[in-house]
């Protein structure tokens, strides 16, 4: 049964040259992709769970298509996590439905608030024996009912988002998150920069000597491929001027500055977006959702994969490693499973 919280996953991705891919699901087919994709890589596997996707799908069917899969592969090790969680009130909800890790964001605060909010969601979180993650930074780009900022603007103030190495420490130890999201120049959504693509390495370095031990978490990590941007708007999209995070940068992150895991979001939209376009503008008559729905989920698959390959997080074949370290650990399992 490896659903299992997020620390057997970093205990050995932190110093093993590999990341866990965070992929957000929203449907049946999203989520059938990326874990067909796992099990293929056989690699470890965050589906995280946003509070819109909660809304959109209705969290007892997202719930049941992922005890589901968890069913069909239990030799996987999966985490169910949520995804920039704004309120204790969402996360206490979020340890009710069984889910193995939350994220508190509250990034959007001033400081001392930010641990406040963070150490009440931990507290909560770890008498539940889920894991938590937490925010400090802030990234551009669009999240859920937090406006943020166009790439223009975030790239020339950006010495002002960037994480504080100094504050990072402070932040970990009074805030007790389990994992930290740093702001080091990426940012949410399809349009992440202006000028050239560049993240700053030596931030996360910094933050990795203040804070020795703690798991580090990149949002906003798409890298907006080229040949999809090209693929949407040649079957009648319009999205000009999309630019992500090229995935060597999101390699070295992860290979040389130790990043644990990876948030992807827009990467899956982008690939089923593609494909679905493709069949609506070549096959006109199609209206058998499962003939465009299918072609979508076979390219979440392609996706997730090209992720977990060597050359982005290196997270395949990982899986097996990481349910042995769980087990060494005692097989730990949040107290929902336990009832
Ligand atoms: O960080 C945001 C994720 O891409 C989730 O997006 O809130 O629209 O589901 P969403
Ligand atoms: P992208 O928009 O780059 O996919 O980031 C997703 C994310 O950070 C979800 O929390
Ligand atoms: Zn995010």
């Amino acid at each position: 049964m490896p659903l299992m919280t997020t620390k057997p996953m970093f205990d050995l991705a932190y110093s093993g040259g590999f990341a866990v891919g965070a992929f957000n699901v929203n449907n049946m087919e999203i989520t059938q992709g990326i874990i067909e994709a796992a099990a293929a890589e056989k690699s470890p596997l965050i589906l995280q769970i946003s509070k819109g996707a909660r809304e959109y799908a209705k969290m007892n069917y997202l719930k049941a298509i992922i005890d589901a899969a968890v069913k069909e592969y239990p030799w996987l090790p999966i985490a169910v996590h949520l995804d920039h969680g704004d309120t204790t009130k969402l996360v206490d909800t979020c340890i009710k439905d069984g889910f193995t890790s939350v994220m508190i964001d509250g990034s959007h605060h001033d400081f001392e608030h930010n641990i406040a909010v963070t150490r009440e969601a931990a507290d909560h979180a770890h008498a539940a024996g889920v894991t938590v993650e937490a925010e400090l930074g802030m990234l551009g780009g669009i999240e859920e009912d937090v406006v943020g900022l166009d790439a223009e603007e975030y790239e020339k103030n950006i010495e002002k988002f960037l994480t504080d190495p100094v504050q990072a420490k402070d932040f970990w130890e009074r805030s007790k998150c389990d994992s930290l999201a740093v702001a080091i120049g990426t940012s949410h959504g399809a349009f992440k920069f202006k000028h050239e693509a560049k993240l700053a390495f030596n931030r996360v370095e910094e933050i990795m000597k203040t804070c020795p031990g703690l798991p580090l978490v990149m949002h906003g990590s798409s890298s907006v491929p080229q040949e999809f941007i090209d693929l949407v708007n040649k079957y009648g999209g319009k999205m000009p001027n999309a630019k992500g995070v090229p995935e060597e940068q999101i390699n070295m992150a992860v290979t040389k500055y130790g990043v644990c895991k990876v948030n992807i979001d827009t990467d899956l939209r982008l690939a089923m977006t593609a494909k679905i376009r493709e069949v609506f503008v070549t096959k006109p008559a199609e209206f058998d959702p499962r003939k465009y729905m299918g072609p979508g989920r076979e390219a979440i698959v392609g996706m997730v994969r090209r992720k977990m390959e060597s050359n982005v997080l290196n997270s395949g074949g990982k899986a097996e490693a990481i349910i042995k370290h769980w087990e060494k650990l005692g097989s730990p399992l949040p107290s929902f499973y336990k009832n």
